[in-house]
């Protein structure tokens, strides 16, 4: 791969930038400077650095992001913010994009990566990657409603939903639901089955992956190689 394509991919620096340093014999290949940015390398064989920095190579990055209300579940809207807009430039130009989408209004667990071929197998219907989200609704949900959603709520549209865990709190206005699908809407759908309301919706876990306490709304930290690991088991 060259160099100045590297070095852009893994958000080091962008072309321009890269061909700038090389000249000034800032970036170094296995300890040698190398002047010429279009030389091509094997990342996993070659030791580069640029200005003093060691580049680790790693084909795809993965971040978890605690969504904010507002934004949504794009790389880029003309008009509304959007969930990459929350990375800093040099992930942006590792063109993350999220694992499926939380609606606008909906905060919480989002993951992003660049791994197209895992992203998309983990939202395929075949591989029931659980999902799980904390909501609050407008009136107490009534009786038998777990058993409704554990046999498969009947959408107003006639779609039949998959078996959902749903656990409620005493007064049943508040609760966990667990999915293993992720249809437009689905969870205020599925409570407006039982006339009702989501109020406030948050994803809590992904595959098994639970969003980080220590992340604001709007913060970010990248996964850990055993959430990665933990991914491409599902996918
Ligand atoms: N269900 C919804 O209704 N909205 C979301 O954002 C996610 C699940």
């Amino acid at each position: 791969m060259r160099i100045d394509k590297l070095l852009s991919e893994l958000g080091i620096c962008t072309r321009r930038e890269a061909a700038k340093i090389a000249k000034s014999g800032g970036i170094l290949v296995n300890g040698v400077p190398e002047r010429d940015v279009s030389q091509h390398i094997d990342p996993d064989k070659s030791r580069v650095s640029v200005l003093g920095r060691q580049v680790v190579y790693q084909k795809y990055t993965y971040v978890m992001l605690n969504k904010p209300t507002g934004y949504v579940s794009a790389t880029d809207d003309k008009s509304l913010p959007y969930v990459t807009e929350l990375l800093p430039e040099e992930l942006r130009r590792r063109e993350l994009f999220p694992v499926g989408r939380l609606d606008r209004d909906t905060v919480g667990l989002m993951i992003l990566t660049n791994n197209g071929t895992l992203a998309h197998s983990l939202l395929s219907p075949k591989h029931h990657v659980k999902k799980e989200y904390y909501f609050t609704a407008a009136e107490p949900l009534r009786d038998g409603v777990e058993q409704i959603f554990h046999d498969g709520v009947t959408l107003a549209d006639g779609y039949e939903c998959k078996s959902a865990e749903l656990y409620l709190s005493p007064d049943r206005r508040e609760g966990r639901i667990v999915l293993t699908e992720g249809k437009y809407h689905q969870i205020k759908r599925m409570i407006a089955s039982q006339d009702n309301r989501v109020t406030s919706l948050e994803r809590i876990s992904f595959g098994g992956i639970s969003l980080d306490s220590s992340l604001s709304r709007g913060e970010w930290r990248y996964l850990t190689d055993e959430e990665i690991a933990l991914l491409e088991k599902q996918g």
